[in-house]
C-alpha cells in the first residue's frame, strides 16, 4: 500500500484566464489522470501513461465523468442556511425580518455548531470544497465554523460579522469589542489547520465610522488577512449610505476613509458603482464578488461582468447563501450566465467554470493553493457526472465537444451531478 492515488476520467484544467485568452486557456483530456500523493496533485496527464508509470497507486476509474478542481464559493453567510429561500423582501426588510432574527439564534453555541456542520455537509454534497463565509456577531459562531471545517479537512475562510448600529440589541457590539474579539479570533484561527481569518465589518450601514476605523486599524496590523464586506448591492442601500456618511464621496469611500480598501479586500455585489469607485477598486486591486442568485432573488440588479472584466478587475463568484437561493455553484454559474445574457454578454462555459474555481480562488488570493487541477496544488477535487438526470443526459448525448457536454450540467445540474469529492487528497465519505 503506497500513499499514491490515481483518478482516471476526463480532466479539465486551466493554463490561463479564459476571459483574457478565450476557451483555449483550458486544457481538456478525454482520457486523463490525476495522481495524488500527500494531499497534493502530483501530476495531471494522460491516464494510461500515469497508470503505467504508477502501478502501485490506488486506482479510481471514473469512466467518462469529468474530474476538476472543487468549487470555491467566495462569499456566503453560513448562519443563513436555515432561512434560505425566504419569500418576498428586498435587502433592508429581508435583513430585518429574516436575517437578524435568524442570526440571533447563534447566541446558542450548540445551534451554531449544528448549523456549521449542516452547512459544510451541504457544501461538500454540492462539490464546494472552499468557502469564504460570514459568521455572526458571536465569537462562538466563528469557533463552530472553523471547528466544523477542521473536522472535514477543508480550506475555509471567515470571520466574526461586526455591527454596532442599525441592528437589534443582541446583534450589536462596539468598536472596541469588535476589534478585541476579531483580533482574538484571528490569533486563534488564522493559519490553524486550513483556516483563514477574514476581518468582517458587515457593511457601512451597520457600522459606525469608529467601528470601521477600528477594523481598518486591525487590518493594518494583519495585512496578510483578507477583509470582507458588502458594497452597492441595492439602490436603496446606496441612498441610505449617502445619508449616513454625508462627507463620503461615494459608498466605497466609507471604507476607503477607514483603511478598508486595498489588495485583499473582498467586496460582495458591487452592482451600482460610480466611475470613481471603479477606478479606485481597480487601482487598489480589490476583489469584486459576484453573487448572481442573490442579485436576482433579492431583486438587486445586474452585475457588469463584461465591463468590469474588460477594465481588469479581480472578480470572484459566490452563492451569497441565504440571500442567494442555492448552495450549488452549478446553479450559481447558470445565474451568472443569465445575468450576463441580460447585459448582452454570453459568458462561455470555460469562463463560467473558471469563475467558480480558479477565478474565485484568485479573488481570495488562494490560487497558488487551490482552484485548479495542476501539479503542486492541494488535492481538493470533484468528479462531475455529465449525465446526472434524464434531461441533462439527452442533451449531453448530442454534444460535439467538452463545452457542449458541460453546459447542460452548468445550466440544469445540481448536487446529483457531483459523483465524488476529494478534500486535501482524501475521498469524502458520502
Ligand atoms: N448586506 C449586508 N448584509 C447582507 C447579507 O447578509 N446578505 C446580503 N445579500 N446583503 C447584505
Ligand atoms: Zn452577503
Amino acid at each position: 500500500m503506497t500513499g499514491k492515488t490515481l483518478l482516471l476520467g476526463q480532466t479539465l484544467a486551466y493554463q490561463a484566464d479564459p476571459f483574457a485568452e478565450g476557451p483555449d486557456a483550458a486544457r481538456h483530456m478525454a482520457h486523463g489522470g490525476v495522481l495524488i500523493e500527500n494531499g497534493r496533485v502530483q501530476a495531471v496527464a494522460d491516464g494510461a501513461t500515469l497508470r503505467t508509470a504508477h502501478p502501485d497507486a490506488t486506482l479510481h476509474d471514473y469512466g467518462d465523468a469529468l474530474i476538476t478542481a472543487g468549487f470555491v464559493d467566495a462569499h456566503a453567510h453560513y448562519p443563513q442556511t436555515a432561512m434560505i429561500a425566504s419569500w418576498g423582501k428586498r435587502l433592508i426588510d429581508w435583513l430585518n425580518d429574516y436575517t437578524f432574527p435568524q442570526e440571533m439564534k447563534f447566541a446558542d453555541p450548540a445551534y451554531a455548531t449544528e448549523i456549521a456542520n449542516r452547512y459544510l455537509d451541504l457544501l461538500l454534497a454540492n462539490g464546494t470544497t472552499t468557502v469564504c463565509s460570514y459568521c455572526t456577531i458571536h465569537p462562538a459562531s466563528v469557533d463552530a465554523y472553523f471547528t466544523a471545517a477542521s473536522a472535514r479537512g477543508m480550506r475555509v475562510l471567515g470571520g466574526k460579522t461586526c455591527m454596532d448600529r442599525n441592528a437589534p440589541e443582541g446583534l450589536r457590539d462596539t468598536p472596541q469589542i469588535a476589534y478585541d474579539q476579531s483580533k482574538a479570533l484571528l490569533e486563534q484561527w488564522h493559519g490553524y489547520n486550513r483556516n483563514h481569518y477574514v476581518i468582517t465589518p458587515r457593511f457601512s450601514p451597520t457600522s459606525t465610522p469608529e467601528q470601521l476605523a477600528a477594523l481598518g486599524a486591525l487590518w493594518a496590523e494583519y495585512p496578510d488577512c483578507l477583509m470582507q464586506t458588502h458594497l452597492s448591492e441595492q439602490v436603496d442601500e446606496v441612498a441610505w449610505v449617502r445619508g449616513l456618511f454625508p462627507d463620503a464621496r461615494d459608498y466605497l469611500d466609507t471604507y476607503e476613509q477607514h483603511g478598508l480598501l486595498g489588495r485583499g479586500a473582498l467586496f460582495g455585489h458591487a452592482i451600482y458603482l460610480e466611475d470613481r469607485e471603479r477606478d479606485r477598486l481597480k487601482e487598489a486591486d480589490a476583489s469584486l464578488i459576484h453573487c448572481p442568485t442573490s442579485n436576482t432573488f433579492i431583486g438587486s440588479g445586474l452585475f457588469d461582468m463584461g465591463g468590469l472584466m474588460a477594465e481588469g478587475h479581480r472578480i470572484g463568484l459566490a452563492t451569497d447563501t441565504g440571500g442567494g437561493s442555492s448552495f450549488s455553484m452549478l446553479r450559481t454559474m447558470a445565474a451568472a450566465y443569465e445575468i450576463a445574457q441580460l447585459r448582452h454578454n454570453p459568458l462561455h462555459p470555460s469562463q463560467l467554470y473558471w469563475l467558480a474555481t480558479q477565478g474565485a480562488a484568485r479573488s481570495l488570493h488562494l490560487d497558488h493553493l487551490i482552484g485548479n487541477l495542476a501539479e503542486g496544488l492541494e488535492a481538493d477535487l470533484i468528479v462531475l457526472n455529465l449525465s446526472s438526470t434524464p434531461a441533462i443526459a439527452q442533451r449531453a448525448a448530442q454534444a460535439n465537444d467538452l463545452w457542449e457536454a458541460l453546459f447542460p450540467t452548468i445550466m440544469m445540474g445540481d448536487d446529483r451531478a457531483i459523483a465524488d469529492v476529494w478534500v486535501n487528497g482524501k475521498r469524502v465519505s458520502r
